[in-house]
């Protein structure tokens, strides 16, 4: 009875065709050429595709693990797609440590575009190594600089101080609004501190940045102070040995001196012993009274 399908008139199949296009209105469109533009420019910093984890997730691949829909849902707003409880994407949020993906104002065609560039890559995702930590080019004085508000951001932005502690010889104190910035170079690199710099994924920051960005001079600069704190942390941290070891010999010092100290006061209490202060005062008065007599 269940014979094969008919064949489908082509007129049937341009229906169909259309009909799947509106049913699924985001299926294969994109042009690659531009969405490998707009994700240089817009995603490169917390992303790569196939160089390892960033600030975010390698996407190499990632058009095979999971669907254009979600993949959309995600780039448009992860943190109201996480909310909405799916699996995956709070697994993501999770491993990343929290770190809320920033939502990304971006078309729906150019999102499609981006997914495009990703699908004609391809490749594998590479679990570390993606964070470059090599030296940057701005200038860590003028960092300094801005970072504790000595210079005002050019659009009047707060200075970093304000919300953020750090470890550094030349700063002093620092809020606690926000976490200590000492070693985050660590951890993001240059690339994903520009990122956040330049599109504050944090509700709290972004506000403090709306309207009011910091420059890319003053984000190299920046990124270069940020660099210097983190080498001299892991300078000091390093030398922790050494630190202890001169602990130690303080210690034994102030060991030794106390002995010495003892000794000393051993020797002249002996010395005290045949003749008491209170002894010779009680003398004296009787001896006055005996005059006074
Ligand atoms: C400021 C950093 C940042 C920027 C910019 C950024 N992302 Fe993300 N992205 C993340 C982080 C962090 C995660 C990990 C999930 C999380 O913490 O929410 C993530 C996760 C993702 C995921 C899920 C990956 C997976 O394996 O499930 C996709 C897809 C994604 N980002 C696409 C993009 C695209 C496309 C852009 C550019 C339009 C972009 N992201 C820009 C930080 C960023
Ligand atoms: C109004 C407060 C505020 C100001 C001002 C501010 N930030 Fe933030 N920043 C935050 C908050 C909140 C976070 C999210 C992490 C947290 O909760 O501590 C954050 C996170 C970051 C992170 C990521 C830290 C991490 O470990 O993931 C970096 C890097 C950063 N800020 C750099 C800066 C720099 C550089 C400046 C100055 C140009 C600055 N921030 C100014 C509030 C602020």
């Amino acid at each position: 009875m269940a014979g094969p399908l008919p064949a489908l008139s082509p007129r049937a199949s341009k229906v169909l065709d259309l009909s799947e296009k509106l049913v699924f209105p985001l299926s294969k469109q994109g042009d690659p050429a531009e969405g490998k533009k707009i994700f240089q420019t817009v995603c490169f910093a917390c992303h790569t595709v196939g160089q390892g984890v960033r600030v975010g997730p390698d996407l190499a691949g990632i058009t095979k693990r999971q669907s254009r829909e979600w993949i959309h849902k995600f780039v448009t707003n992860s943190a109201k797609f996480i909310a909405s409880g799916d699996k995956d994407a709070k697994a993501i949020f999770e491993e990343f440590k929290k770190f809320p993906m920033p939502p990304q104002a971006l078309s729906a065609a150019k999102i499609d575009s981006i997914i495009a560039y990703l699908e004609s890559v391809g490749g594998v995702a590479r679990a570390g190594g993606g964070v470059d930590k090599t030296r940057p080019e701005g200038d860590p004085g003028l960092g300094v600089e801005l970072f504790q508000g000595t210079r005002r951001l050019t659009n009047g932005g707060p200075s970093c101080i304000s919300c953020h502690g750090m470890k550094h010889p030349s700063i002093m104190g620092g809020g606690t609004m926000a976490v200590d910035l000492t070693m985050v170079y660590d951890r993001l690199g240059g690339a994903g501190i520009k990122g956040i710099l330049s599109s504050p994924p944090f509700p709290l920051m972004k506000k403090a940045y709306e309207g009011r960005p910091i420059t890319p001079d003053e984000i190299s600069a920046l990124q270069a102070f940020l660099f210097d704190a983190y080498q001299q942390a892991k300078k000091s941290k390093g030398g922790a040995g050494i630190g202890w070891q001169y602990g130690l010999i303080l210690l034994l010092g102030g060991l030794l001196g106390l002995v010495v100290l003892l000794l000393l006061f051993g020797a002249l209490w002996r010395d005290r012993k045949p003749g008491l202060v209170n002894q010779k005062i009680y003398d004296r008065q009787l001896g006055a009274a005996d005059i006074a007599d």
